[in-house]
């Protein structure tokens, strides 16, 4: 069978702010990514290699130039025609603070707010808003006449996300939206991403300084470091290479580091483990022989 077009095909992206001023930074120097549609990807790297220079790119907040390409859907980002709103449509970016991003007085307004723009119809709204709320857990009638500013840090996220999702993007890209949250929140949160990419097949890229949120919830990953794309594999095979990543700054879950510590003590552990319940069976495993 032929392979499908990856719904994201970034190809040797380079990226400098304040071009030609004292203040000029070179931020990407050749990244190249293919992500398949309905896919689960990660983002990896040390702070300032590059990782939400890249995203921006996907939704059109920073162009492409030459001789870089990036295409979404099948659509050339270069092209100066290129409609920006339903690039955003189809491309749903979460910033690290997302609650920036309300302003609505009103919950139930400020997701419906996305959808509105876009045009649709009144009575396809509130259905828009409802999903949306209760994708992420806030449950729509006790939340929609909420004041926004009333809510809960953690609660301010979700709304921020359920904005983004109610616009039914093909795509979701989290940058690191989950930091600062408390871990019982976040892995909640973590856990409606998943299923979004689950049940809706929904494409996930998610940046996160967090090895453990990448082991649950993506499938591959790509490294950068000083603005280029310098490890790529599954997850399991990123998170087996901990030298190399070590090179780059970076750590491996903590359980997988726990497995690579035995295997460098002589134990014949796997090394690409990425859970506890994993480890838990390689280590039977190794007791048992
Ligand atoms: N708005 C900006 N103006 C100037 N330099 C920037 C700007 N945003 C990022 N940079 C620089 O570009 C590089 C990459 O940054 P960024 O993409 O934010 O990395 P990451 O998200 O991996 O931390 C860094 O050196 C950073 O200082
Ligand atoms: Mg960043």
């Amino acid at each position: 069978m032929e392979k499908a077009e990856p719904i994201i095909r970034i190809n040797d992206l380079h990226h400098t702010y304040l071009r030609n001023t004292p203040l000029e930074a070179v931020a990407l120097r050749g990244v190249s990514m293919e992500i398949d549609s309905g896919d689960a990807v990660g983002i990896i790297g040390r702070t300032g290699s590059g990782k939400s220079t890249v995203v921006q790119h996907l939704n059109g907040l920073i162009r492409p130039r030459e001789p870089g390409k990036v295409i979404v859907d099948g659509q050339d980002l270069s092209d100066p025609s290129l409609d920006l709103r339903k690039l955003r449509q189809k491309v749903g970016l979460v910033f690290q603070y997302p609650e920036d991003q309300l302003f609505e007085r009103l919950v139930g307004d400020d997701i419906a707010f996305g959808p509105r723009q876009m045009g649709l119809p009144l009575e396809e709204l509130r259905p828009r808003a409802k999903w949306a709320m209760e994708m992420v857990g806030l449950g729509f009638e006790e939340f929609k006449d909420r004041y926004t500013f009333s809510l809960s840090g953690g609660e301010m996220r979700k709304a921020a996300i359920a904005g983004v999702l109610a616009l039914r993007p093909k795509v979701l890209i989290l940058d690191e939206s989950t930091s600062g949250m408390d871990p019982r929140s976040r892995k909640e949160l973590l856990g409606r991403i998943r299923n979004l990419h689950e049940r809706e097949g929904m494409t996930i890229v998610l940046v996160s300084p967090n090895m453990e949120d990448m082991a649950e919830l993506v499938n591959r990953i790509y490294v950068l470091a000083d603005g280029k794309t310098v490890m790529t594999g599954s997850t399991r095979e990123i998170f087996a290479r901990r030298e190399e990543l070590r090179r780059y700054g970076l750590g491996v879950p903590q359980v997988t580091e726990v497995m690579h510590e035995l295997r460098s003590r002589g134990q014949p552990v796997d090394v690409g483990t990425l859970n506890v319940e994993e480890a838990e069976q390689e280590i039977w495993r190794i007791l048992n022989s």
